[in-house]
Formats: C-alpha cells, sequence, structure tokens
C-alpha cells in the first residue's frame, strides 16, 4: 500500500519537472479546490451612490407623481395630504405654508386664482392679502362670500407655494401641480369655476390672454367655466372694474338660472 502511494507520489513530482516546475513553495499540500464555503457566493456589491459612481440620478417624473398622488386621494384632507408630501416643486422649498383652500367645499361656485403672495405664505389661506379684500366686495356685490352658508364660495389656487418674489410660475411648476388641481376641482365638486388671472386661465384652459377671455363662458376640467380678471389687477389697473362687474352680473345670472336644476 505504502509503496503505490510512494509511486504514485514520484510519477506526480515527474510529471511537474516535466511541466517545468523548479521550486517547492510550501512544505505542505495545498488543495486548491478545497475553496471555504464563506468565499463560493460572490458578496452582493454594496450599492454605490449614482454621485460615487458618477452615474446621473435616476430621473424622476414629477408630473406622473403628481397624477398618482393625486389619484389616490378620496378626500379633500387627503389631498391636503398628499400635497404637504409632494417634494418634487422646487416652491415648496422656499413657501412658510401649504395654501390649500379656503371657503366652503361644496359649493356651487369654485373660484381659481394663480398663487399665495406674502400675506398668503404668512397665514395658510388664499386670498387675504388686498388682492383677496376686493375679491370678497366683489363676490359680496353679487351675495356670495366664502364664510356665507347660504350662498358660499370655495376658492383655491392653481399653485399652493408662494413662488419667491411673487415671480410667475414656471410652465413645468403648473404641470405638475395641475393633476392636484383638477382632483380638488373634481373632490370639491361645484357648479361651476370662476377662473381668474393669466396663470389660472393657462393651467385650466390651456392659454393665456384674460382680456380677450374674460367674460365667456367655456369649459375647464369638464364644468362650465368664466375667465375673469384678477383682482391684484383691477387694483392697478381701475378702468377695468367695469369688464369685472358686468362678468360678476354673469356668473349671478347663471347661478340664478341653474338653482334647483341640478
Ligand atoms: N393672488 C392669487 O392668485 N391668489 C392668492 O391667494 C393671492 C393673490
Amino acid at each position: 500500500m505504502e509503496s503505490t502511494h510512494f509511486h504514485h507520489d514520484l510519477a506526480l513530482l515527474d510529471w511537474q519537472i516535466e511541466l517545468g516546475v523548479t521550486e517547492a513553495i510550501c512544505d505542505a499540500p495545498v488543495n486548491r479546490y478545497d475553496v471555504p464555503a464563506a468565499l463560493e457566493k460572490p458578496k452582493a456589491v454594496a450599492q454605490a451612490p449614482a454621485a460615487v459612481m458618477n452615474m446621473a440620478p435616476a430621473k424622476v417624473d414629477a408630473v406622473a407623481e403628481a397624477e398618482r398622488a393625486a389619484k389616490a386621494a378620496g378626500t379633500l384632507d387627503e389631498l391636503r395630504a398628499a400635497m404637504t408630501g409632494y417634494e418634487h416643486c422646487d416652491l415648496k422649498k422656499g413657501a412658510r405654508n401649504l395654501v390649500f383652500s379656503d371657503g366652503i367645499p361644496g359649493a356651487r361656485v369654485m373660484l381659481v386664482g394663480e398663487a399665495p403672495g406674502r400675506d398668503e405664505d404668512l397665514e395658510g389661506r388664499p386670498f387675504v392679502g388686498r388682492a383677496g379684500q376686493l375679491l370678497d366686495k366683489m363676490l359680496g356685490a353679487i351675495d356670495l362670500g366664502r364664510d356665507r352658508q347660504d350662498a358660499p364660495v370655495y376658492i383655491t389656487n392653481v399653485m399652493p407655494w408662494r413662488p419667491p418674489q411673487n415671480r410667475d410660475p414656471k410652465p413645468e411648476e403648473i404641470a405638475m401641480m395641475k393633476p392636484f388641481l383638477l382632483r380638488h376641482i373634481a373632490l370639491a365638486a361645484p357648479e361651476v369655476l370662476v377662473i381668474v388671472g393669466n396663470w389660472s386661465c393657462q393651467a385650466l384652459l390651456g392659454k393665456r390672454g384674460i382680456t380677450r377671455l374674460r367674460g365667456t363662458w367655456t369649459e375647464a376640467a369638464g364644468l362650465p367655466a368664466l375667465p375673469m380678471f384678477h383682482p391684484a389687477y383691477l387694483l392697478r389697473s381701475a378702468e377695468f372694474k367695469r369688464e369685472a362687474w358686468a362678468d360678476l352680473q354673469s356668473l349671478q345670472a347663471r347661478l340664478r338660472k341653474t338653482k334647483g336644476a341640478a
């Protein structure tokens, strides 16, 4: 037995010398096929951040995210929470408050403004500054009011956060907040919309040009909609109050005509 092993080992050595082996590097033989179990499976490569790997971060589709979040909201409270948690609009970073709405949900009239200003940002309610005071007077002139249980109005804005220095909202900002606005309108379920200002027309009608659009009933979000001058514009250009008054009367006439018809 012993001698068989000896001859076998000698044959192996001869064979290795034939292959060109000139030195032994270990005293004891090493079985290279005997790999420790821990080394067998390649370890999962830890994911380095994209920046470290010099790759562009995966691009988020902010509009698709907004659509998904808005659709999932089944109530106005859920919609407010969804907007509060939405992180893709840069305006949020510079704003003090989310300005969601004011007035009475379920009102026959829903008014859509543009974006909060300084006062609205501080208070977290739309139209509380000078333009808001004029708006309340305008609505009061046709017996409507945001706090009137008998003839309420529900008020919101296209943008829930104040743009820095009251700059115009960017097209991409409008696009990403539009799914929330449409869901807001669907959940508040008004009978008619009043769209004040150019940027609200841009969001809901896809066009601007309030001087041309105002006073003509159209359709937005599947509802009858009346574009009107923005009260902030009327504060600067009082000569257009006549047109604003004509539009308010048109709104009142429509509400009278359809009262009880729904
Ligand atoms: N202008 C708007 O369009 N909305 C507000 O809430 C305030 C001013």
